[in-house]
């Protein structure tokens, strides 16, 4: 064996050569070194390191990425953009596939690196393929990575991975995702990190009820406001993987993409790949860190939702498939009376649906229910001056339909060999006939009515698909997006909401054509106050369908109170999903405040920055949201379970102006919770409080004791 010593090692490396270039913003800076001899390396991602300079190219590379570890390859070697064996890397390879039965491991040659502004771009050329690679860091410090790959050669190359991978700091030691299942979406799991390989696959052929959503790194103890953050979402609706990897010879990666099956994504000569978006988020503002540089991404798209999140009331749990027109009508006076502004007609009103098990696929008015049509119904809900939506599960087919009598061969999967997943089977979508079939469908109800609104459903996982011979499930993921964005292009007015059995389809990259997203099918508020919590994550409070339920909770037979249901709901894309013309005229005048708040309120909740604070009582879940100039806020304290003292903790706030003084105060629209003794909780018995932002951040308010399945909503308002 032939040892090479350090010195020898380093001066192998032609660091001269090299050029170093930053992307900074909001804080954020990705530090990237191009490299003679093959693709670039990210040499920091993280906190802004400030520009840099030629002059500090060489030292930057030397400090940062030029040690030898012993017992190990004998030159240093890099992490670059898309690591390999090639380059010395051991862990999952951010390239793989193969080419003419050979693996694919192209030589990369003429790298041209570009930066504009805050955009980096790579191409490069090899024997076999062609890269052009993206990194855009927003002006939220959000990055996104895409690379396209092109077969440059002769022979057909199979891509089996193409990921987008970061390093991580050296200090993050416990890694956060989420899982879960129907009813139960975006619970958090968190554990140390370890050596290794890490994956965390997900193959369901839709995101998944139990998608990780977010895979954050973070250093010791991290919670929803301290510690330093590495954070990655793939914006993909289909497979994906997360992974990390922490090996002993290098710096620790975080990275995620597309889970690409054997045979799935097969170019020819000429064709080119292109991965979906990998959205990195670093912060060293712990959880809420991520959420806000996420929130402010999201927030400044061009086609982000502008106009005022409406009140909507969903048919789904107070009539389910018992659609008829006069009740409806009924449904849909009391909704308007209470101040609903959105009437969306769920699932059941299309020709032979009268449960889940037929009908998909045959998006024509079913004439027994409805002998006029629809016309009737969508008129009342216009003259009672709300928008009208209806629900569609385009992607599906179930067996029994005329669809699937009239085109067997439409289905991305062969019923001889695959299971049905609620009594379906997935279209192909990959097959431009299919979509003009889905998209005229759609479109001749959409038009006739002018919808307003589509709750976009998808109600089973995608798998064992077949496309041509192949793996059809990239190609039908992309199909799906673009049915959806024809859809928009040719009714412009129409607004998405993105469903799957819930909230199994909680991803940007659905969000790059939708509203909002319905978060779960259990509309039990304290089931949702976790799922919204980790939703928000992600997502803002404007992008969270979330609906006032009955009183008995359909999916736990818990039993709620309405106020503290309409707490819940107050913090999202408010709704009510209820058979309101059974409410007692007390409720609907609660409910009558309650839209009356939100819409008061929707301003400053679907702009403002969300805090989660941890006030040391893990029996209360806290939300606050700040208006951005800090003239107001909006809290929501809720009780799950009883806290360990007698005494009631301090409630605690943040992102408040520490200079300037507030006024706090009960919300009007929603009570002080039934059981509350103000008489012990002076400052609620006389009203307010009023006192500075300081001290409202380090001392706090007194909160009173508060019984488990009750909620406070409090104003902070500056008073100067
Ligand atoms: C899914 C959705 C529900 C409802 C039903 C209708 O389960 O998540 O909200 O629309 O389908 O079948």
């Amino acid at each position: 064996m032939t040892v090479v010593d350090g010195e020898e090692a380093r001066a192998a490396v032609p660091a001269a050569v090299m050029r170093v270039h930053a992307l900074r913003a909001a804080g954020v800076g990705v530090v990237v070194a191009t490299r003679v001899d093959g693709l670039p390396e990210v040499l920091h991602w993280g906190r802004d390191v400030g520009e840099v300079v030629p002059e500090d190219a060489d030292d930057l590379v030397l400090a940062v990425a030029r040690a030898v570890s012993p017992s190990a390859f004998d030159a240093p070697w890099p992490v670059t953009i898309l690591p390999t064996e090639q380059d010395g890397w051991e862990g999952r390879p951010g390239i793989a596939g193969q080419v003419g039965g050979r693996p694919l491991v192209p030589v990369w040659r003429d790298v041209v690196v570009h930066v504009e502004g805050q955009l980096l771009v790579v191409d490069a050329a090899s024997d076999e393929v062609a890269l052009h690679s993206e990194f855009a860091l927003d002006d939220a410090g959000v990055l996104r990575v895409r690379h396209a790959l092109t077969n440059s050669g002769t022979a057909d190359v199979e891509v089996q991975a193409l990921e987008a991978v970061l390093p991580v700091g050296e200090r993050a030691a416990e890694v956060l995702d989420l899982a879960g299942r129907w009813t139960r979406e975006r619970t958090p799991q968190r554990r140390a990190m370890t050596d290794g390989v890490h994956v965390r696959e997900s193959r369901r052929g839709r995101t998944g009820h139990d998608a990780p959503t977010l895979t954050v790194l973070g250093t010791p103890g991290f919670d929803d406001t301290t510690g330093e953050l590495w954070a990655v979402h793939p914006a993909w609706s289909a497979d994906s993987v997360h992974r990390y990897d922490q090996l002993a010879e290098a710096r620790p990666v975080l990275g995620a993409g597309e889970l690409l099956r054997a045979g799935e994504v097969v170019l020819r000569p000429g064709e080119t790949f292109t991965t979906p978006d990998t959205v990195f988020v670093w912060t060293d503002a712990g959880l809420d860190g991520v959420a806000a540089r996420l929130h402010d991404s999201l927030r400044a798209r061009p086609g982000h939702p502008r106009t005022p999140r409406p009140v909507v009331l969903n048919t789904w749990e107070a009539v389910y498939y018992r659609q008829e027109l006069e009740p409806l009508l009924a449904l849909a006076r009391v909704a308007a009376d209470v101040g609903v502004e959105r009437f969306v007609l769920d699932d059941g009103w299309f020709t032979g649906r009268r449960s889940d098990t037929t009908a998909l696929g045959d998006w024509t008015v079913d004439a027994d229910v409805w002998p006029q049509g629809l016309g009737p119904l969508v008129a009342g809900v216009r003259a009672l001056g709300m928008d009208f939506g209806l629900w569609f599960e385009p992607e599906m087919v179930s067996p029994v339909s005329e669809l699937a009598v009239d085109h067997p061969d439409w289905l991305l999967q062969d019923p001889g060999r695959t299971r049905t997943w609620r009594h379906q089977y997935v279209l192909d979508l990959a097959r431009a006939d299919v979509r003009e079939h889905v998209l005229d469908r759609m479109s001749a109800v959409i038009g006739a009515h002018h919808v307003d609104f589509v709750k976009w459903d998808q109600n089973r996982d995608v798998v064992q698909t077949v496309h041509a011979g192949r793996v059809g499930l990239d190609a039908h993921t992309r199909g799906a997006y673009a049915v959806m964005d024809e859809l928009r292009r040719r009714h412009p007015w129409l607004e998405i909401e993105a469903c799957a059995s819930g909230g199994a389809r909680v991803d940007l990259g659905v969000l790059e054509r939708a509203d909002r997203v319905w978060a779960s099918d259990s509309n039990d508020a304290m089931e949702r106050l976790p799922i919204q919590r980790w939703t928000e994550l992600l997502l803002p409070l404007e992008l969270i369908g979330s609906h006032v339920g009955p009183e008995v909770s359909h999916t736990t037979g818990r039993h709620l109170d309405l106020d503290f249901r309409m707490a819940v709901s107050l913090f999202g894309s408010a709704g009510i999903e209820t058979d309101v013309t059974r409410c007692s005229p007390a409720e609907l005048d609660r409910l009558r405040e309650w839209t009356a708040l939100y819409k008061r309120e929707r301003g400053l909740l679907h702009s403002g920055r969300l805090h989660h604070l941890e006030l040391g009582d893990p029996g209360l879940a806290t939300t606050a949201v700040v208006a951005r100039d800090r003239s107001r806020a909006l809290v929501r304290v809720a009780r799950t379970v009883t806290g360990p003292r007698s005494l009631a903790v301090p409630l605690r706030l943040r992102g408040l102006d520490r200079e300037r003084r507030y006024r706090v105060a009960p919300v009007t629209g929603l009570r002080v919770p039934k059981g509350v003794d103000v008489t012990r909780t002076p400052w609620i018995e006389r009203g307010s409080v009023e006192l500075s932002g300081a001290v409202l951040e380090d001392v706090g308010v007194r909160l009173p004791a508060l019984a488990p399945g009750t909620a406070l909503v409090l104003e902070v308002r500056a008073t100067g």
